[in-house]
C-alpha cells in the first residue's frame, strides 16, 4: 500500500453530526465537520493515552476524545485538556496528524501522506461530472481482495470474454483475439481503449437506449490513476457512453472499499439507477469469484512466475508504475507493520511533519526505503 495519494474515505452525505471512524491503509482515522461545515480528517489515536477520537463527539471546531475529553481542532492541535483546569497551557506535543481533505464527486477525499501541496498527485478527474447530459450514481462495495488485483483486472481486456457473460461469449465464438493494445501514458497512470465483440444486452430498457440489436462491436477501455483508482469508459451503442469511475481505498492489505461513481449519457433518471446497480453488482460478483481464488493472494512482486501476454501490457505497465512509486519511498513496509500489530500505534506522516519533524508523540509508519526496489520486475508483457 502507498502513502502520498488521495483516498476516498466516505461519501459527503455520510459525514454529518457525529465523528466518523474510517480505516484506510491499515490505520484508523477520524473525520468530522467543523462549525463551518468543512470536512476534516485526523489520525484517530489520541496522543494522551490512545483513545479513539472517532468514538468521541464534535464540539465546535474540535473533536473531543471520549476518554478524558481532550479536544483537537481540524489542524490536529489540542485546544483543551480538561484535567489541567481552565486556561492551562497546552503542551506543544499535544497534537495529532491532520490530513488535507477535498470534497469532490460526492466523496470526501483525504490525502494520506506528507508531500507538500505542489508535489501531490491529483485526485482522479471525472471531466464529465456535473456536465449537462450526464447522469451520476454512486455504488459502494467492500471486497476481500488485494486492491492491485482489482486494478489489474480492470486493465486486462482478455478476461471479459470468459468472466463476463454479459460482455463476452465464453470463448464459444471461436476467435477471441484481443486487438493489439495501444497503451496511453498519463502523468499518474496509463490505460487503453479497445474494441470488444459483445452479445446483446438483456435488459430491455438498456437495449432500447443503446439502440442495439443483436451482437455488437463495443468500444471500451480502462485507465488507472495512481495505485488504486481507475475509470472504465464504455460506448455500448452509437453516441452513448457510460463511465465507471472507481475510487478504491485499501482498508488494509486484504480488503478494499470501492466507491463507484458511474456517469452515463443514457437512461438519465434516478429511477434507472437500480437497474445499473444490479448489473454492476452482478459484474463485480463475476470478477470477485475469479479474483478471490487467485494465487498468490497478492499481486506478485516479480513477473517471473507468470507468463504475461500482449493483452497484459497495461497490467505490466501498472506494475512498473508501482515500482516507481515504491522507489520514491512511498510504499508502506507492511511486514514491519505487522510486527507492531496490537503493540504500537503509529501514524501516517502528515504534511506538518515535513515542516516540523520533531515533537510528535506517535512514530510514523515504517516505509520501504527510497531507492531501487529490491524485487525488479524482470519479465515484461509481449
Ligand atoms: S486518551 Fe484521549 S483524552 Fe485521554
Ligand atoms: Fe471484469
Amino acid at each position: 500500500m502507498f502513502i502520498n495519494f488521495w483516498y476516498a474515505a466516505l461519501r459527503s452525505d455520510q459525514l454529518a453530526g457525529q465523528p466518523a471512524g474510517v480505516r484506510m491503509l491499515g490505520q484508523n482515522f477520524v473525520l468530522f465537520r467543523d462549525s463551518a461545515g468543512r470536512a476534516r480528517c485526523l489520525a484517530n489515536v489520541c496522543v494522551h493515552r490512545g483513545g479513539s477520537l472517532a468514538g468521541g463527539k464534535v464540539k465546535g471546531d474540535c473533536v473531543e476524545c471520549p476518554y478524558h475529553g481532550w479536544q483537537f481542532d481540524g489542524a490536529g492541535q489540542c485546544a483543551r485538556i480538561p484535567s489541567l483546569g481552565a486556561g492551562a497551557k497546552i503542551p506543544a506535543r499535544a497534537r495529532v496528524d491532520a490530513y488535507p481533505v477535498e470534497e469532490r464527486y460526492g466523496l470526501v477525499h483525504v490525502f494520506l501522506g506528507d508531500l507538500p501541496e505542489a508535489e501531490r498527485p491529483t485526485i482522479m478527474d471525472i471531466p464529465e461530472y456535473g456536465q449537462p447530459g450526464w447522469h451520476v450514481q454512486v455504488d459502494e462495495y467492500l471486497d476481500t481482495v488485494d486492491y492491485r488485483r482489482t486494478v489489474e483486472n480492470g486493465l486486462d481486456p482478455a478476461h471479459n470474454e470468459f468472466v463476463h457473460t454479459t460482455h463476452g461469449f465464453s470463448g464459444k465464438e471461436g476467435d477471441s483475439r484481443v486487438p493489439d493494445l495501444q497503451v496511453e501514458e498519463h502523468p499518474w497512470g496509463c490505460g487503453f481503449m479497445t474494441t470488444y465483440y459483445s452479445p446483446p444486452l438483456h435488459d430491455a430498457k438498456m437495449k432500447a437506449a443503446a439502440g442495439r440489436q443483436g451482437d455488437a462491436v463495443v468500444t471500451a477501455g480502462t485507465f488507472h490513476h495512481g495505485p488504486t483508482c481507475m475509470t472504465t469508459r464504455i460506448n455500448p451503442g452509437p453516441g452513448i457512453s457510460i463511465h465507471q469511475n472507481a475510487f478504491k481505498t485499501p482498508v488494509d492489505a486484504r480488503t478494499v472499499k470501492t466507491f463507484l461513481v458511474q456517469t452515463r449519457t443514457f437512461l438519465p433518471g434516478a429511477e434507472h439507477d437500480g437497474r445499473f446497480s444490479e448489473r454492476n453488482l452482478f459484474v463485480r460478483g463475476q470478477d470477485q469469484a475469479v479474483l478471490t481464488a487467485l494465487e498468490p493472494f497478492f499481486t506478485p512482486e516479480t513477473n517471473r512466475h507468470e507468463l504475461l501476454m500482449p493483452s497484459d501490457r497495461a497490467v505490466a505497465r501498472y506494475r512498473e508504475r508501482l515500482l516507481d512509486w515504491e522507489s520514491r519511498g512511498w510504499r508502506l513496509d507492511e511486514a514491519a507493520l505487522r510486527q507492531d500489530d496490537g503493540r504500537v500505534a503509529r501514524a501516517i506522516p502528515s504534511p506538518a511533519r515535513r515542516e516540523q519533524p520533531r515533537g510528535w508523540v506517535l512514530d510514523p509508519v515504517p516505509m520501504v526505503p527510497a531507492g531501487r526496489p529490491t524485487a525488479a520486475r524482470d519479465a515484461s508483457a509481449g
